[in-house]
């Protein structure tokens, strides 16, 4: 089937499928805890692009995990690293001693010399740009693709819609670089009008967590096929003078609790029984381990349940295949109805 251009699914994605190497330009978004061996290489094998999540791992730990992962698959699939890592350089050395071939920074503006030590290696490197003035310098320092996420992703969050994000940036660095959209995406057809506005692909993270390969505790897959769209909301901030640095999670005690939280420790700097800088530490403690806390152990309660928007299309466990070409499905459906021939 084709657009209205004549151009069908394999054209639109063609750019995206040569850079990743993969059948399809669907990335499997790392999710820590969860992009592991099991799930990254089942999105490989299934034609789309897993990435390993890195997250708070050691050296050893990454260096493990990837050589588990190419045992599970001889399909390419990449590594995502946290700029904020106190042993990134060792983290890099590790993916360059692996062979890995794309590397994804995240958390935070990578340096240039973090992205010539990957290119040096020779693996492609993949950036998040959460706004055009950062698209420019990323792909002045030698970025070789972006991934622009907009709000309505699991995880942590910028302030803008994908949809925002989507037409500020494609139309002026689609031409130059590839580039991946994510967050809110849990249909084909999103897909493809993301693919005709110029992005060489897309990155799913919340619509893969209750793939049946997906290591995550069955409570964890049980939140996300209970939950609604309206569900994952970002963590509330309740003063500027105390920024939190907003996650998209499911509602539960613990998101209510740190609200609560955010006002007692406020209100002890108020008091004068604790400085600033403490104040502001201790809130970001909050959080600490509760990811892995959902993930791993189960508590959905307390833990950090994160989750995009499009959780509410999450309806049931199946298998990464079945997720896969179920997108390709409703991409191709949506190709259809605005062919040619349906309009004459
Ligand atoms: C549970 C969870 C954990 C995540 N952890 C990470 C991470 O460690 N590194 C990262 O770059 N992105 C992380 N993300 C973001 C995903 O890689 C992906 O970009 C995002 O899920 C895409 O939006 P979507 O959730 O709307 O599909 C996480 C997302 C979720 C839902």
């Amino acid at each position: 089937m084709t657009d209205l251009t004549g151009r069908g699914l394999t054209d639109l994605w063609l750019r995206g499928c040569d850079f990743l190497g993969a059948p399809t330009a669907i990335l499997g978004g790392a999710m820590s805890w969860i992009s592991e061996r099991k799930l990254v290489s089942a999105i490989s094998n299934a034609g789309g692009f897993g990435v390993v999540a890195c997250g708070s791992m050691s050296p050893e730990l990454l260096d493990a995990e990837i050589k588990a992962t190419k045992a599970l698959t001889s399909k390419p699939f990449g590594v995502n690293l946290i700029t904020m890592h106190p042993d990134l350089d060792r983290l890099i050395q590790v993916c360059g001693v692996n062979g890995v071939s794309h590397v994804v920074l995240a958390g935070g503006l990578p340096s240039a010399q973090s992205i010539k030590q990957i290119k040096d290696f020779g693996a492609k490197v993949i950036c998040f740009a959460p706004a055009l003035v950062i698209a420019k310098k990323l792909l002045r320092s030698g970025t070789d693709a972006l991934i622009i996420e907009g709000a309505e992703a699991g995880g942590h969050i910028g302030p803008v819609s994908t949809s925002v994000l989507a037409q500020e940036i494609l139309p002026e660095i689609a031409p130059q670089a590839p580039v991946f959209v994510a967050g809110g995406i849990g249909r084909g057809e999103a897909i493809i009008s993301y693919l005709e506005m110029g992005a060489a692909g897309v990155q799913l993270g919340t619509r893969f967590v209750c793939a049946s390969e997906c290591v995550a505790h069955p409570n964890f897959k049980q939140a996300f096929l209970r939950a609604a769209a309206r569900d994952a909301q970002p963590t509330v901030q309740i003063d500027p003078a105390f920024p939190v640095i907003p996650v998209r999670a499911l509602v539960n005690k613990g998101t209510q609790r740190f609200t609560q939280f955010q006002g007692e420790v406020i209100a002890r700097w108020r008091n004068g029984e604790i400085e600033q800088k403490a104040a502001q530490l201790e809130i970001e403690h909050f959080w600490a381990g509760a990811l892995r806390r959902a993930v791993v152990d189960g508590d959905v309660e307390n833990g950090s349940v994160m989750a995009g928007q499009s959780v509410g299309m999450v309806t049931k466990e199946q298998s990464t295949l079945e997720i896969i070409q179920e997108l390709v499905a409703q991409a191709e459906a949506g190709l259809a109805a605005r062919s040619p021939r349906k309009i004459a």
